[in-house]
């Protein structure tokens, strides 16, 4: 009779490695929101499920993927959202109408203990977003979204990760930004 351990090794129904069970999935990359992005853009019947204001922007929650935070976005002409960072989420956003525009800074800023900073020269970013065009961001990104149009709406899809913690909001004269206000996610409900 064959020593336990001999029978472990040379026998055809030796266990081999346990199949790996589906664990948490890794949290969800820059890539995986902007192709989420992407995909739910491109969705046009839940594009035009989004109620559209005249004045206000609108809102519809969406089921991000790994457990991401994401919204669908109705921006009436002329609205925009004000400089603002994400508290350290990255995240992506994708135009799936009309057509919306992306001021930014190519710059890392300090996130504590300052409440003016002058911007250096250069770092102003620029970037169109027309229908089906998007981008993807880090977590230190800051910018502002706009619709620029004076005649259509424009709506847009965003996901962040981690669900977004706070934002800071900025003021902008000229080269000098401002710290005007962190908010928290029970503010912005
Ligand atoms: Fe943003």
């Amino acid at each position: 009779m064959p020593s336990p351990s001999s029978a472990s090794s040379a026998s055809p129904v030796a266990p081999t490695r346990p199949v790996a069970e589906p664990g948490p999935a890794a949290p969800p990359t820059e890539a995986d929101l902007l192709d989420f992005a992407r995909r739910t853009a491109a969705d046009t019947e839940l594009v035009a499920s989004l109620p559209l204001d005249p004045e206000d922007r609108t809102w519809l929650r969406l089921e991000g993927p790994g457990g991401s935070e994401a919204w669908l976005i109705g921006w009436p002409p002329g609205t925009g959202t004000g400089w603002h960072d994400h508290g350290g989420s990255h995240g992506a956003l994708v135009t799936a109408a009309g057509e919306l525009m992306e001021q930014s800074l190519a710059a890392r800023l300090p996130t504590e203990g300052w409440k003016t900073l002058e911007l250096a020269d250069g770092v102003d970013r620029e970037r169109p977003l027309p229908a089906g065009r998007g981008r993807a961001f880090g977590p230190h990104h800051v910018h502002e979204v706009l619709n620029t149009s004076t005649t259509r709406h424009a709506v847009s899809v965003h996901a962040y990760y981690p669900p977004l913690p706070l934002m800071r909001r900025y003021s902008r004269t000229g080269q000098v930004l401002r710290l005007e206000q962190v908010e928290q996610p029970e503010e912005w409900g």
